[in-house]
Protein backbone atom coordinates (compact mmCIF):
# COMPACT_ATOMS: atom_id res chain seq x y z
CA UNK A 1 0.00 0.00 0.00
CA UNK A 2 1.15 3.77 -0.37
CA UNK A 3 1.49 5.62 2.77
CA UNK A 4 2.67 8.61 3.85
CA UNK A 5 2.96 9.95 7.64
CA UNK A 6 2.95 13.23 8.97
CA UNK A 7 5.30 14.49 11.77
CA UNK A 8 9.29 12.38 11.80
CA UNK A 9 9.08 12.16 15.24
CA UNK A 10 9.15 9.27 17.63
CA UNK A 11 5.76 7.58 16.52
CA UNK A 12 5.86 9.45 13.29
CA UNK A 13 9.62 8.26 12.42
CA UNK A 14 9.39 4.57 13.80
CA UNK A 15 5.68 3.61 12.42
CA UNK A 16 6.36 4.83 8.91
CA UNK A 17 9.80 3.23 9.04
CA UNK A 18 8.18 -0.05 9.34
CA UNK A 19 5.72 0.04 7.37
CA UNK A 20 8.11 0.27 4.81
CA UNK A 21 10.09 -2.39 5.89
CA UNK A 22 6.56 -4.67 5.85
CA UNK A 23 6.61 -4.15 2.45
CA UNK A 24 4.24 -0.98 2.20
CA UNK A 25 6.20 2.16 -0.02
CA UNK A 26 5.92 5.14 2.50
CA UNK A 27 6.81 8.83 2.77
CA UNK A 28 7.84 10.37 5.77
CA UNK A 29 6.91 13.80 6.00
CA UNK A 30 8.18 17.18 8.37
CA UNK A 31 8.57 20.44 8.43
CA UNK A 32 11.66 20.47 10.20
CA UNK A 33 13.82 20.85 6.59
CA UNK A 34 17.30 19.81 9.18
CA UNK A 35 15.42 16.99 10.06
CA UNK A 36 14.71 15.73 6.86
CA UNK A 37 18.07 17.03 5.20
CA UNK A 38 19.38 14.85 8.33
CA UNK A 39 16.80 11.66 7.28
CA UNK A 40 18.06 11.94 3.67
CA UNK A 41 21.47 11.47 4.56
CA UNK A 42 20.93 8.65 6.38
CA UNK A 43 21.03 9.81 9.69
CA UNK A 44 18.72 9.62 12.43
CA UNK A 45 17.40 12.53 14.36
CA UNK A 46 16.39 10.08 17.54
CA UNK A 47 18.03 7.38 19.74
CA UNK A 48 16.31 4.27 18.95
CA UNK A 49 18.08 0.76 18.80
CA UNK A 50 17.51 -1.11 15.13
CA UNK A 51 16.21 2.15 13.62
CA UNK A 52 19.73 3.68 11.05
CA UNK A 53 19.86 0.10 9.91
CA UNK A 54 15.76 -0.21 8.76
CA UNK A 55 16.21 2.97 7.18
CA UNK A 56 19.30 2.46 5.25
CA UNK A 57 17.73 -0.90 3.69
CA UNK A 58 14.34 0.79 3.41
CA UNK A 59 15.61 3.69 1.67
CA UNK A 60 18.32 1.16 -0.85
CA UNK A 61 15.09 -0.91 -1.54
CA UNK A 62 13.10 2.33 -2.93
CA UNK A 63 10.24 1.84 -0.30
CA UNK A 64 11.01 4.60 2.32
CA UNK A 65 11.32 8.63 1.39
CA UNK A 66 11.52 11.79 3.51
CA UNK A 67 10.22 15.25 2.25
CA UNK A 68 8.56 18.50 3.69
CA UNK A 69 5.96 18.54 0.60
CA UNK A 70 2.89 17.50 2.09
CA UNK A 71 0.76 18.24 -0.56
CA UNK A 72 2.38 15.84 -2.97
CA UNK A 73 2.59 13.52 -0.61
CA UNK A 74 -0.98 13.09 0.66
CA UNK A 75 -1.81 12.98 -3.32
CA UNK A 76 0.34 9.77 -3.80
CA UNK A 77 -0.89 7.89 -0.83
CA UNK A 78 -4.11 5.93 -0.05
CA UNK A 79 -3.58 6.39 3.52
CA UNK A 80 -1.85 9.34 5.67
CA UNK A 81 -1.22 8.64 8.82
CA UNK A 82 -1.29 11.90 11.27
CA UNK A 83 1.50 11.21 13.86
CA UNK A 84 2.07 14.56 14.55
CA UNK A 85 2.94 15.81 18.87
CA UNK A 86 0.14 16.74 20.92
CA UNK A 87 1.85 18.67 23.79
CA UNK A 88 0.94 19.55 27.21
CA UNK A 89 -0.75 22.80 27.43
CA UNK A 90 -0.35 24.48 30.99
CA UNK A 91 -3.96 22.93 31.65
CA UNK A 92 -2.39 19.63 31.23
CA UNK A 93 -4.61 19.49 28.03
CA UNK A 94 -3.43 17.91 24.54
CA UNK A 95 -2.74 20.96 22.08
CA UNK A 96 -4.53 19.59 19.35
CA UNK A 97 -3.15 22.59 17.43
CA UNK A 98 -0.50 20.49 15.19
CA UNK A 99 -2.84 17.54 14.36
CA UNK A 100 -5.60 20.45 13.74
CA UNK A 101 -3.04 22.28 11.11
CA UNK A 102 -1.88 18.75 9.90
CA UNK A 103 -6.01 17.91 9.32
CA UNK A 104 -6.15 20.86 7.69
CA UNK A 105 -3.11 20.38 4.79
CA UNK A 106 -4.11 17.12 4.10
CA UNK A 107 -8.21 18.26 3.45
CA UNK A 108 -6.53 20.85 0.77
CA UNK A 109 -4.14 18.41 -0.73
CA UNK A 110 -6.94 15.99 -1.11
CA UNK A 111 -7.37 14.78 -5.32
CA UNK A 112 -9.27 10.96 -4.13
CA UNK A 113 -10.64 8.56 -1.64
CA UNK A 114 -8.06 8.75 1.49
CA UNK A 115 -8.18 6.40 4.62
CA UNK A 116 -7.01 9.27 7.19
CA UNK A 117 -5.22 7.44 10.21
CA UNK A 118 -4.60 9.23 13.71
CA UNK A 119 -1.61 7.87 15.12
CA UNK A 120 -0.92 10.95 17.99
CA UNK A 121 -2.46 10.46 21.38
CA UNK A 122 -5.52 12.80 21.36
CA UNK A 123 -8.76 13.21 23.68
CA UNK A 124 -11.68 11.03 23.11
CA UNK A 125 -13.90 12.83 20.21
CA UNK A 126 -11.19 14.73 18.82
CA UNK A 127 -10.87 12.40 15.63
CA UNK A 128 -14.55 13.04 14.84
CA UNK A 129 -13.27 16.82 15.19
CA UNK A 130 -10.49 16.23 12.64
CA UNK A 131 -13.34 14.15 10.27
CA UNK A 132 -15.96 17.35 10.14
CA UNK A 133 -13.06 19.43 9.54
CA UNK A 134 -11.36 17.53 7.06
CA UNK A 135 -14.91 17.31 5.44
CA UNK A 136 -15.61 21.30 6.13
CA UNK A 137 -12.85 21.52 3.32
CA UNK A 138 -13.21 19.09 0.57
CA UNK A 139 -15.52 17.25 -1.42
CA UNK A 140 -13.38 14.11 -1.86
CA UNK A 141 -14.66 11.21 -0.25
CA UNK A 142 -12.45 9.55 3.17
CA UNK A 143 -12.60 7.66 5.97
CA UNK A 144 -10.96 8.38 9.40
CA UNK A 145 -9.68 6.22 12.29
CA UNK A 146 -7.79 6.22 15.37
CA UNK A 147 -4.93 3.50 15.72
CA UNK A 148 -3.15 4.32 19.00
CA UNK A 149 0.62 3.54 19.17
CA UNK A 150 2.25 2.28 22.27
CA UNK A 151 5.59 1.22 21.16
CA UNK A 152 8.07 2.11 24.03
CA UNK A 153 11.14 4.24 23.69
CA UNK A 154 13.97 2.37 23.54
CA UNK A 155 12.43 -0.57 21.90
CA UNK A 156 10.55 1.17 19.90
CA UNK A 157 11.08 -0.64 16.58
CA UNK A 158 10.59 -4.25 18.50
CA UNK A 159 7.56 -3.21 19.75
CA UNK A 160 6.13 -1.74 16.48
CA UNK A 161 6.78 -5.33 14.62
CA UNK A 162 5.70 -7.35 17.52
CA UNK A 163 3.14 -5.56 18.99
CA UNK A 164 0.70 -7.20 22.21
CA UNK A 165 -2.61 -5.92 19.81
CA UNK A 166 -3.34 -3.40 17.00
CA UNK A 167 -6.12 -1.46 18.19
CA UNK A 168 -7.97 0.14 15.23
CA UNK A 169 -10.94 2.64 15.96
CA UNK A 170 -12.56 2.92 12.35
CA UNK A 171 -15.29 5.61 11.16
CA UNK A 172 -16.89 2.50 8.95
CA UNK A 173 -16.13 -1.10 7.60
CA UNK A 174 -14.34 -0.22 4.81
CA UNK A 175 -11.89 1.83 6.79
CA UNK A 176 -11.39 -1.20 9.32
CA UNK A 177 -11.07 -3.77 6.54
CA UNK A 178 -8.42 -1.39 4.75
CA UNK A 179 -6.35 -1.00 8.36
CA UNK A 180 -7.03 -4.93 9.16
CA UNK A 181 -5.26 -5.61 5.96
CA UNK A 182 -2.38 -3.13 6.22
CA UNK A 183 -1.52 -4.42 9.84
CA UNK A 184 -1.94 -8.33 8.76
CA UNK A 185 1.64 -9.18 8.49
CA UNK A 186 2.13 -8.27 12.26
CA UNK A 187 0.16 -11.09 12.92
CA UNK A 188 -0.88 -10.34 16.35
CA UNK A 189 -4.19 -9.37 17.85
CA UNK A 190 -6.15 -7.06 15.93
CA UNK A 191 -8.86 -5.21 17.92
CA UNK A 192 -11.36 -3.34 15.78
CA UNK A 193 -13.79 -0.96 17.57
CA UNK A 194 -15.37 2.76 17.38
CA UNK A 195 -13.45 5.68 17.28
CA UNK A 196 -13.90 6.78 20.97
CA UNK A 197 -13.19 3.66 22.42
CA UNK A 198 -9.92 3.11 20.74
CA UNK A 199 -8.97 6.69 21.77
CA UNK A 200 -9.83 5.69 24.94
CA UNK A 201 -8.09 2.61 25.08
CA UNK A 202 -4.72 4.93 24.55
CA UNK A 203 -5.44 6.71 27.62
CA UNK A 204 -6.82 4.29 29.89
CA UNK A 205 -3.64 1.53 28.89
CA UNK A 206 -1.18 4.25 30.13
CA UNK A 207 -3.13 5.04 33.09
CA UNK A 208 -3.21 1.75 34.31
CA UNK A 209 0.90 1.29 33.33
CA UNK A 210 1.02 4.33 35.65
CA UNK A 211 -0.86 3.66 38.90
CA UNK A 212 0.98 0.13 38.65
CA UNK A 213 3.98 2.31 39.11
CA UNK A 214 3.12 4.01 41.67
CA UNK A 215 1.16 1.60 43.60
CA UNK A 216 4.47 -0.36 43.61
CA UNK A 217 6.32 2.31 44.87
CA UNK A 218 3.86 3.00 47.70
CA UNK A 219 4.28 -0.40 48.71
CA UNK A 220 7.99 0.04 48.64
CA UNK A 221 7.75 2.89 50.75
CA UNK A 222 5.74 0.85 53.12
CA UNK A 223 8.25 -1.76 53.08
CA UNK A 224 10.68 0.37 54.05
CA UNK A 225 9.16 0.80 57.54
CA UNK A 226 7.71 -2.61 58.05
CA UNK A 227 10.79 -4.92 56.70
CA UNK A 228 10.12 -6.14 53.85
CA UNK A 229 11.41 -6.52 50.41
CA UNK A 230 9.65 -4.62 47.60
CA UNK A 231 11.13 -6.60 45.11
CA UNK A 232 10.14 -9.78 46.99
CA UNK A 233 6.70 -8.85 47.20
CA UNK A 234 6.59 -7.73 43.52
CA UNK A 235 7.81 -11.10 42.39
CA UNK A 236 5.24 -13.03 44.76
CA UNK A 237 2.25 -10.56 43.17
CA UNK A 238 3.39 -10.94 39.51
CA UNK A 239 3.08 -14.53 40.09
CA UNK A 240 -0.64 -13.90 40.29
CA UNK A 241 -1.55 -14.03 36.51
CA UNK A 242 -4.70 -11.45 37.24
CA UNK A 243 -1.82 -9.33 38.32
CA UNK A 244 1.02 -9.96 35.98
CA UNK A 245 4.94 -8.91 36.95
CA UNK A 246 5.18 -6.26 34.86
CA UNK A 247 6.06 -2.70 35.32
CA UNK A 248 6.26 -3.37 39.10
CA UNK A 249 9.56 -2.57 39.30
CA UNK A 250 9.95 0.09 42.38
CA UNK A 251 12.06 3.21 41.66
CA UNK A 252 12.03 6.89 41.87
CA UNK A 253 9.02 6.87 39.35
CA UNK A 254 7.88 7.16 35.59
CA UNK A 255 8.99 10.38 33.53
CA UNK A 256 9.44 10.07 29.67
CA UNK A 257 7.17 11.80 26.99
CA UNK A 258 4.18 10.00 27.94
CA UNK A 259 3.17 8.77 31.17
CA UNK A 260 3.34 12.56 32.71
CA UNK A 261 1.86 13.79 29.77
CA UNK A 262 -1.34 11.31 28.87
CA UNK A 263 -2.16 10.79 32.82
CA UNK A 264 -2.55 14.63 33.38
CA UNK A 265 -4.48 14.82 29.95
CA UNK A 266 -6.82 11.51 31.33
CA UNK A 267 -7.16 13.73 34.39
CA UNK A 268 -8.42 16.81 32.19
CA UNK A 269 -10.12 14.67 29.77
CA UNK A 270 -12.27 13.65 33.18
CA UNK A 271 -12.40 16.93 34.45
CA UNK A 272 -14.69 18.46 31.16
CA UNK A 273 -16.91 16.28 31.74
CA UNK A 274 -17.52 16.81 35.64
CA UNK A 275 -15.16 14.07 36.46
CA UNK A 276 -12.86 13.92 39.52
CA UNK A 277 -10.13 11.40 38.37
CA UNK A 278 -9.11 10.83 42.23
CA UNK A 279 -7.02 8.04 41.84
CA UNK A 280 -4.90 8.99 38.73
CA UNK A 281 -4.85 12.41 40.52
CA UNK A 282 -2.97 10.28 43.10
CA UNK A 283 -1.65 8.45 40.91
CA UNK A 284 0.58 11.74 39.78
CA UNK A 285 1.23 13.00 42.85
CA UNK A 286 3.15 10.17 44.14
CA UNK A 287 4.92 9.64 41.41
CA UNK A 288 6.58 13.73 41.78
CA UNK A 289 6.79 12.62 45.83
CA UNK A 290 8.91 9.76 45.11
CA UNK A 291 12.03 11.11 43.41
CA UNK A 292 12.45 13.75 46.49
CA UNK A 293 13.02 10.41 48.45
CA UNK A 294 16.23 10.28 47.06
CA UNK A 295 17.09 13.88 48.29
CA UNK A 296 15.49 12.96 51.94
CA UNK A 297 17.81 9.48 51.96
CA UNK A 298 20.70 11.56 51.12
CA UNK A 299 19.84 13.81 53.90
CA UNK A 300 19.38 10.86 56.25
CA UNK A 301 22.81 9.43 54.66
CA UNK A 302 24.83 12.67 54.69
CA UNK A 303 22.86 15.41 57.68
CA UNK A 304 23.46 18.40 55.34
CA UNK A 305 23.65 18.40 51.58
CA UNK A 306 25.17 22.49 51.69
CA UNK A 307 28.98 21.79 50.38
CA UNK A 308 28.19 18.03 50.09
CA UNK A 309 29.60 16.50 46.45
CA UNK A 310 27.09 14.15 44.77
CA UNK A 311 28.16 12.12 42.11
CA UNK A 312 24.66 10.92 40.11
CA UNK A 313 24.51 8.61 37.67
CA UNK A 314 21.85 8.30 34.86
CA UNK A 315 19.91 11.40 33.36
CA UNK A 316 17.32 10.00 31.01
CA UNK A 317 14.15 8.91 32.01
CA UNK A 318 14.86 5.45 31.47
CA UNK A 319 17.89 3.56 29.89
CA UNK A 320 18.64 3.12 26.27
CA UNK A 321 17.07 6.42 25.17
CA UNK A 322 19.13 9.90 25.20
CA UNK A 323 15.43 11.55 26.28
CA UNK A 324 15.39 13.53 29.51
CA UNK A 325 11.93 14.77 29.01
CA UNK A 326 9.93 15.11 32.56
CA UNK A 327 13.09 12.36 33.82
CA UNK A 328 13.36 12.38 37.19
CA UNK A 329 17.19 13.64 37.36
CA UNK A 330 15.61 17.21 36.19
CA UNK A 331 14.16 17.79 39.59
CA UNK A 332 16.20 15.63 42.23
CA UNK A 333 19.44 17.71 40.78
CA UNK A 334 17.74 21.04 40.83
CA UNK A 335 16.58 20.48 44.31
CA UNK A 336 20.25 19.26 45.17
CA UNK A 337 21.18 22.62 43.62
CA UNK A 338 19.23 24.26 45.79
CA UNK A 339 20.71 22.68 48.91
CA UNK A 340 23.65 23.82 47.73
CA UNK A 341 25.26 20.90 47.02
CA UNK A 342 27.92 20.17 44.50
CA UNK A 343 27.05 17.11 41.67
CA UNK A 344 29.12 15.37 38.74
CA UNK A 345 27.00 13.98 36.83
CA UNK A 346 27.19 10.92 33.93
CA UNK A 347 24.50 9.66 31.58
CA UNK A 348 26.11 7.44 28.47
CA UNK A 349 24.03 9.27 25.70
CA UNK A 350 21.59 11.86 27.34
CA UNK A 351 24.17 14.24 28.55
CA UNK A 352 23.67 16.63 25.72
CA UNK A 353 19.91 16.84 25.92
CA UNK A 354 19.72 17.19 29.53
CA UNK A 355 22.18 20.64 29.37
CA UNK A 356 19.88 21.93 27.69
CA UNK A 357 17.25 22.03 30.44
CA UNK A 358 19.03 22.18 32.96
CA UNK A 359 22.90 23.46 33.39
CA UNK A 360 25.07 25.02 35.91
CA UNK A 361 28.43 25.55 36.83
CA UNK A 362 28.17 23.61 40.03
CA UNK A 363 27.77 20.46 37.75
CA UNK A 364 30.57 18.75 36.33
CA UNK A 365 29.68 16.57 33.28
CA UNK A 366 31.71 13.64 33.65
CA UNK A 367 32.54 11.26 31.08
CA UNK A 368 32.95 8.14 32.84
CA UNK A 369 30.90 6.39 35.79
CA UNK A 370 33.60 6.29 37.43
CA UNK A 371 34.35 9.94 37.10
CA UNK A 372 31.41 10.93 38.09
CA UNK A 373 32.27 8.74 41.21
CA UNK A 374 35.21 10.47 41.89
CA UNK A 375 35.49 12.53 45.69
CA UNK A 376 31.95 11.83 46.08
CA UNK A 377 30.04 12.06 49.18
CA UNK A 378 27.24 9.89 47.92
CA UNK A 379 26.12 8.30 45.06
CA UNK A 380 22.77 8.52 43.41
CA UNK A 381 21.68 5.87 40.77
CA UNK A 382 18.93 7.44 38.54
CA UNK A 383 18.56 5.27 35.67
CA UNK A 384 19.52 1.55 35.24
CA UNK A 385 22.10 1.66 32.65
CA UNK A 386 23.63 -1.87 32.17
CA UNK A 387 27.23 -0.19 32.61
CA UNK A 388 26.55 1.39 35.90
CA UNK A 389 25.51 -2.74 36.90
CA UNK A 390 29.19 -3.69 36.06
CA UNK A 391 31.37 -1.41 37.90
CA UNK A 392 32.49 -3.15 40.89
CA UNK A 393 31.82 -1.71 44.31
CA UNK A 394 35.25 -2.51 45.63
CA UNK A 395 36.06 0.05 42.87
CA UNK A 396 33.68 2.95 43.31
CA UNK A 397 34.71 2.76 47.14
CA UNK A 398 38.30 3.38 46.25
CA UNK A 399 36.97 6.48 43.88
CA UNK A 400 34.83 7.86 46.38
CA UNK A 401 35.35 9.96 49.19
CA UNK A 402 32.07 7.94 51.33
CA UNK A 403 31.47 4.72 50.57
CA UNK A 404 27.50 5.98 50.49
CA UNK A 405 25.19 5.00 47.55
CA UNK A 406 21.47 5.83 47.33
CA UNK A 407 20.43 3.07 44.39
CA UNK A 408 16.95 4.76 42.70
CA UNK A 409 16.33 1.24 40.39
CA UNK A 410 17.15 -1.17 43.11
CA UNK A 411 20.06 -2.36 40.68
CA UNK A 412 22.58 -4.02 43.02
CA UNK A 413 21.63 -7.20 44.49
CA UNK A 414 22.05 -8.42 48.16
CA UNK A 415 24.97 -10.41 48.04
CA UNK A 416 26.93 -7.45 46.26
CA UNK A 417 25.98 -5.18 49.04
CA UNK A 418 26.38 -7.29 51.60
CA UNK A 419 30.10 -8.22 50.09
CA UNK A 420 31.00 -4.18 50.02
CA UNK A 421 31.51 -1.61 52.83
CA UNK A 422 28.75 0.73 51.00
CA UNK A 423 26.17 2.08 53.51
CA UNK A 424 23.53 1.31 50.86
CA UNK A 425 20.27 2.68 50.60
CA UNK A 426 17.79 1.11 48.08
CA UNK A 427 13.91 1.60 46.99
CA UNK A 428 11.75 -0.48 49.13
CA UNK A 429 14.52 -3.30 50.51
CA UNK A 430 15.60 -1.76 54.14
CA UNK A 431 17.19 -4.86 54.93
CA UNK A 432 19.72 -3.92 52.49
CA UNK A 433 20.77 -0.19 54.26
CA UNK A 434 23.20 -1.89 56.12
CA UNK A 435 24.05 1.34 57.71
CA UNK A 436 24.68 2.55 60.60
CA UNK A 437 23.72 6.56 60.36
CA UNK A 438 24.89 8.14 63.45
CA UNK A 439 28.11 6.01 63.01
CA UNK A 440 28.38 6.90 59.65
CA UNK A 441 27.38 10.36 60.80
CA UNK A 442 30.44 10.75 63.38
CA UNK A 443 32.74 9.37 60.59
CA UNK A 444 31.50 12.71 58.17
CA UNK A 445 31.41 14.88 60.94
CA UNK A 446 33.70 13.74 63.48
C1 LIG B 1 5.29 4.27 27.67
C2 LIG B 1 4.38 3.06 27.39
O1 LIG B 1 5.02 1.87 27.90
C3 LIG B 1 4.09 2.92 25.92
O2 LIG B 1 3.17 1.85 25.70
C4 LIG B 1 3.49 4.23 25.42
O3 LIG B 1 3.26 4.17 24.03
C5 LIG B 1 4.42 5.41 25.74
O4 LIG B 1 4.68 5.44 27.14
P1 LIG B 1 7.89 4.82 27.47
O5 LIG B 1 7.55 6.16 28.04
O6 LIG B 1 8.79 4.74 26.30
O7 LIG B 1 6.55 4.03 27.05
O8 LIG B 1 8.60 4.00 28.64
P2 LIG B 1 8.31 2.77 29.58
O9 LIG B 1 9.31 1.72 29.32
O10 LIG B 1 6.90 2.36 29.58
O11 LIG B 1 8.68 3.43 31.00
C6 LIG B 1 8.05 4.60 31.45
C7 LIG B 1 8.60 5.04 32.77
O12 LIG B 1 8.16 4.19 33.82
C8 LIG B 1 10.12 5.07 32.88
O13 LIG B 1 10.50 6.26 33.54
C9 LIG B 1 10.46 3.86 33.71
O14 LIG B 1 11.65 4.03 34.45
C10 LIG B 1 9.26 3.78 34.63
N1 LIG B 1 8.97 2.42 35.11
C11 LIG B 1 8.55 1.46 34.26
C12 LIG B 1 9.10 2.14 36.47
O15 LIG B 1 9.47 3.00 37.28
N2 LIG B 1 8.79 0.88 36.91
C13 LIG B 1 8.38 -0.12 36.09
O16 LIG B 1 8.10 -1.23 36.58
C14 LIG B 1 8.25 0.19 34.72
Amino acid sequence: MKLCVIGAGYVGLVSGICFAALGNTVVCIDQNEDKIRQLRAGGVPIYEPGLKALIKDNVEQGRLSFTTDTTAAVKEAEIVILAVGTPSLPSGEANLSYIEGAACEVADAMNGYKVIVTKSTVPVGTNERIQNLIASRTSHPFGVASVPEFLREGSAVLDTLHPDRIVIGASDPHVASVLTALHEPLTTNILTTDIRSAEMIKYASNAFLATKISFINEIANICEKVGADVTRVAHGMGLDQRIGSSFLSAGIGYGGSCFPKDTQALIQIAGNVDYEFKLLKSVVEVNQGQRFNVIRKLEEALGELEGATIGIWGLAFKPNTDDVRDAPALDIMQSLLEAGAQIRAYDPIATANFRKLLDSSEITWADSAQEAAEGCDALCLLTEWEEFGEVGLGELNELMKHPIMIDGRNVYSEEQIRRSAFAYYSVGRPQLNNMDVDYQRSVLNP
